[in-house]
């Protein structure tokens, strides 16, 4: 029934409080149950690279913050750590980095085959816009999803935020995405400094629309080195809403993967991303960029476990899966949905 996704209903859920609350909650969490089971697949994700030609008014490595020290971590030393995944029953490697188009696209595609070919991964890629060419080179060398979130669906808070650069250039990415066959996702930031609840709700309704196979959002948290520093989230009097949009964008998405960010560990010590796992998420991203690197990447402040390696990152989120009574994903953790291959009939 198309009708019970509409953006009244949304936003009647990002209303409520007190008792209908915990029951939107619990309903997110039995949608979550029976789309995409009891496991939660982990999915170590390696921050690459901090440079960045891009300057987004929110982001901690944007092009002018001077007071980043940055990094490019060798192919050698990438495949090193891919390597030891599969013994911390990790099946998919996602590679996150800024976004610099150019010389490194192509070395990125030798690192993607090279994983490949030397272990049983799945390949996820995180490096933001690029032409379908780029796409299609690196889908050849057998990059299986993509992340690029679209972070508003408000085109005039987009051009706002993103120096150089449109929503609709962003939806074009994911859409030459899809037409390649990679496994997409996207997702948005909650609580940008001039988002209303109806952005909210619209948000929630374009990750519908997109037909997403990953989902990710997480709260907006001000960044002190940015242009955003002055600002506060639009929901920081009320951080129920956090967890509301989580629990909306399940019941919208039923059988779409969404992790439960660290951006809710941010806000929530401790506690975020187990909350988040209760609220609609079934997917764990531990970070397993090497402690010297991470320093260098923060996209906002408050990012846990700065301090802690690879193996104490994957353990600890084992630990967290299996504390709320849940498992850890076997298999590649592919997208649940089911489409015909590009070509196909
Ligand atoms: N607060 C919260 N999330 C942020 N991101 C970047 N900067 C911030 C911030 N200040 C998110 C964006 C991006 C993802 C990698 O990190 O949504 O897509």
């Amino acid at each position: 029934m198309e009708d019970e996704y509409t953006r009244e209903r949304a936003l009647e859920m990002l209303g409520v409080t007190g008792g209908a609350l915990e029951e939107l909650y619990r309903h997110a969490d039995v949608v979550r149950k029976n789309h995409m089971g009891d496991d939660v697949y982990i999915r170590g994700i390696i921050e690459f690279s901090n440079i960045c030609v891009n300057d987004c008014l929110y982001c901690g490595i944007r092009a002018s913050n001077r007071k980043v020290g940055r990094y490019v971590m060798s192919p050698d030393e990438i495949l090193a750590i891919a390597g030891t995944m599969g013994r911390f029953r990790q099946t998919t490697v996602v590679l996150q980095s800024g976004e610099t188009p150019g010389m490194a696209d192509e070395k990125l595609g030798v690192l993607i085959r090279r994983i490949k070919e030397a272990t049983g991964l799945a390949v996820t890629v995180s490096v933001g816009n690029r032409p379908l060419e780029t796409y299609r080179y690196w889908r050849e060398c057998g990059m299986d999803r993509y992340l690029l979130r679209f972070e508003t669906s408000d085109a005039a808070l987009f051009a706002r935020l993103h120096p150089g650069s449109s929503l609709d250039d962003r939806l074009r990415c994911l859409e030459h995405l899809r037409s390649l066959g990679v496994q997409t996702g996207s997702g948005f930031m909650i609580g940008l400094p001039g988002e209303t609840v109806g952005v909210l709700a619209d948000n929630i309704l374009l990750c519908r629309r997109l037909d997403l196979d990953m989902i990710g959002i997480g709260p907006f948290i001000p960044h002190p080195d940015t242009p955003l520093c002055g600002t506060k989230n639009a929901y920081h009097n009320d951080p129920d809403m956090f967890f509301r949009a989580l629990a909306t964008l399940r019941i919208f998405n039923p059988d779409a993967h969404i992790p439960a960010t660290t951006a809710f560990d941010a806000v929530f010590p401790g506690e975020g991303r187990n909350l988040a796992l209760k609220r609609g998420a079934n997917v764990f991203m531990p970070n397993i960029t090497p402690v010297r690197y991470k320093k260098e990447y923060f996209l906002y402040p408050g990012k846990p476990s700065v301090d802690e390696e690879p193996e104490e990152c994957t353990t600890a989120a084992i630990v967290r899966i299996e504390s709320l009574g849940r498992r850890v994903g076997r298999g590649p953790g592919h997208s649940f949905k089911k489409r015909e291959q590009p070509g196909q009939k």
